[in-house]
């Protein structure tokens, strides 16, 4: 149930825990040494936005885990839980050379055991984007996070900002579950052309790469029109549709939320720092996400932006 592997000289030897106790154990005796304990939950098929987060718990915490679990309850019955990219052996290489101490892995029989019937539900901020796309989605990721932060009894938590609803249902539910766990956001990594990692990126064909672009050159012609003076939230919007037509990326949505709600905003009210621009769209059969908060630069394209 535990095990010791060591990848690079730099990096700590990585104790893998494959069990409830097994994690529990180690996190436990952590505890009692009064260490901090940086946590960073993920579904695999780990890139570069996943070391950032460990990396960044690494920064701040004496000790980090990563949980690598492809969480049924997540997906849709049409969804791709079947094909979900799954390289434990890789995930575990990336996770020791930023920083990681334990890697638990679980399984739905042990996280979901017959006669399970609890589950977490946040209202309101889940009601939209993703949430009114995908019915019963963050249901099943709230559940999740929930059992993980019991199961691994973290300081911190760190969460990607490219999932930014995840982000704040997130806040939300450990703010009002009381748990005593400090929520940090991090920022989308971008490849250099501007697309926002994900492990679903390895679904794309090449020509469905190059297309995928789309979602960032939206989000990047929309923040500069609104440095430029447009505030018009339909307008803005209008700008990323233009570039996911031309593409011909099936839309999702395309919303002007305000960050904290995630509603649209009121008739007339103008886009300002704290409004969020959220789309999903399908390229092919992959359906990607992003989103820019606008008082935020957007990173600038180094290379491939295209057209
Ligand atoms: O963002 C993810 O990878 C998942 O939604 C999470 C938070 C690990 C829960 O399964």
């Amino acid at each position: 149930m535990l095990a010791a592997m060591s990848h690079a000289a730099a990096s700590p030897a990585l104790l893998r825990a494959s069990s409830i106790p097994a994690i529990r154990a180690v996190t436990d005796a952590w505890r009692r040494e009064g260490r901090t304990i940086g946590f960073v939950p993920t579904m695999g098929a780990l890139h570069r936005g996943h070391g950032a987060l460990v990396a960044a718990a690494a920064r701040a915490c004496d000790r980090v885990v990563a949980s690598v679990f492809v969480n049924p309850t997540q997906f849709g019955p049409a969804e791709d839980l079947s094909r979900y990219p799954r390289d434990l052996e890789g995930d575990a290489r990336l996770l020791a050379e930023h920083g990681c101490h334990a890697l638990f892995t679980t399984t739905p029989e042990e996280m979901y055991p017959p006669g399970f019937a609890t589950w977490v539900t946040v209202d309101g901020l889940t009601e939209g984007l993703c949430g009114a796309s995908r019915p019963g989605h963050f249901r099943g990721v709230t559940t999740v996070v929930a059992k993980l932060l019991a199961i691994v009894g973290p300081t911190d938590a760190y969460f990607g900002e490219k999932d930014r609803q995840q982000l704040q249902v997130l806040r939300r539910l450990v703010l009002d579950l009381d748990l005593p766990v400090r929520v940090h956001g991090c920022p989308t990594v971008r490849e250099p052309d501007g697309l926002a990692l994900s492990s679903r990126n390895a679904y794309l064909a090449p020509e469905e790469r190059l297309r995928a672009r789309a979602l960032s050159q939206g989000l990047r012609d929309a923040r500069a029109a609104w440095s430029g003076g447009l505030t018009d939230p339909a307008a803005l919007a209008a700008l990323v549709r233009g570039r996911l037509d031309a593409a011909g990326a099936a839309v999702d949505y395309v919303e002007v939320v305000d960050l904290a709600t995630l509603r649209p905003l009121p008739p007339g009210a103008p886009a300002g720092e704290d409004t969020l621009i959220a789309v999903a769209a399908r390229v092919g059969a992959t359906r990607l996400i992003d989103n820019h908060r606008l008082g935020d630069p957007f990173p600038r394209a180094t290379a491939g932006e295209g057209p």
